[in-house]
């Protein structure tokens, strides 16, 4: 008998094909809806294997029930929506999608800062509106990229290939992170500070980091009021480690001059979110790792994880080791 698997989106037909070679699969079938929490609830206790989207929450109630479950494969890098914890104590592996998404993140997040500096989004809305009457010296002026100073916080994978993305524009790098990275250093001339140096000195800050307790709102009023005027700040890591009131505020009153923001601490964002009034904001959808390519990889991941432990094997990504 084959090992069952709740899948808890809707695939693409050539991954499901994949997985249901070695498991019996049983899908949420929409695309755009997350499970139904009773559902995933119910689904989760007659099966081995969960393969599950950053949108669902995979506490302590969903593991309990999952009695037979042997494997929670998740289809993203971050793992903060699992109590990985809890997996571990019930032997549950989990497992991520490092390493695949990292260049198209890293574009990503140098697309999101060129957009947010030089108002790329306001500026072709200013002319799709027909507000654009004619050429003048001082319109929709933004902010140099070419030899300014970014502030990363956060060293890992995907911050390293930002680290490359911005040689090319002879930016001068800053970085904050919990260990230092000596060996990078010299290839890229960059500087390991503290994050209080960071955020006096770059003129744009971008936050690389997982989500933990621990940096839950590490941007808030404080760390916004030391940035420089002319700042941008860009976010394609997790909501929750920017205080989206304080960063409203500091946007707002103009005290900073920009954010970009592919992820929020509530999403989908609510339609009546104050920072979606603001033109000085670029808002995306959380679609670091989303080009065709990627999510594919990621997807073929996440079953191959999924195999491998149900056949008694080691996961390639494991996020833990029960
Ligand atoms: C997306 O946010 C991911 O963690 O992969
Ligand atoms: C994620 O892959 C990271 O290390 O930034």
């Amino acid at each position: 008998m084959k090992p069952k698997v709740y899948v808890t989106r809707k695939l693409p037909e050539s991954i499901l094909q994949k997985l249901k070679r070695v498991c019996e699969v049983d899908m949420w079938e929409k695309e755009d809806v997350p499970v139904d929490r009773g559902i995933l609830l119910d689904k989760v206790k007659h099966v081995d294997g969960l393969f599950c989207m950053l949108t669902d929450t995979i506490d302590k109630e969903v593991l309990r029930s999952g009695t037979h479950l042997k494997v929670v494969a998740n289809l993203a890098v971050g793992y903060n929506n699992i109590d990985v914890d809890e997996a571990t104590n019930r032997g549950i592996v989990v497992t991520n999608t490092p390493g695949v998404l990292t260049e198209t993140t890293a574009d990503l997040t140098f697309a999101l800062l060129m957009a947010t500096a030089r108002r790329i989004v306001e500026a072709s809305d200013y002319l799709k509106e027909g507000k654009w009457k004619s050429w003048s010296p001082m319109q929709l002026t933004g902010q140099d990229i070419y030899g300014a100073t970014i502030g990363i916080i956060g060293m890992g994978r995907i911050a390293q290939a930002l680290v490359k993305r911005t040689q090319g524009f002879d930016m001068n790098v800053l970085y904050y992170n919990r260990s230092r990275k000596k060996d990078l250093e010299c290839d890229f001339n960059m500087t390991y500070t503290d994050l209080e140096t960071l955020l006096r000195e770059s003129d744009y800050v971008c936050i690389l980091i997982p989500y933990r307790a621990e940096v839950h709102h590490l941007i808030g009023e404080k760390e916004l009021a030391l940035m420089k005027k002319n700042a941008i700040l860009i976010n394609t890591a997790r909501g929750g480690i920017v205080d989206e009131n304080a960063l409203y505020s500091a946007l707002k009153n103009r005290r900073i001059f920009g954010a970009g923001l592919d992820v929020f601490e509530e999403e989908p964002v609510p339609r009546n979110h104050p920072l979606l009034t603001l033109s000085n904001v670029v808002t995306l959808p959380h679609i670091g790792s989303s080009s065709e390519t990627t999510r594919l990889k990621m997807a073929e991941l996440v079953v191959e994880n999924i195999n491998l432990v149900l056949t008694g094997k080691s996961p390639l990504t494991p996020v833990n080791n029960p």
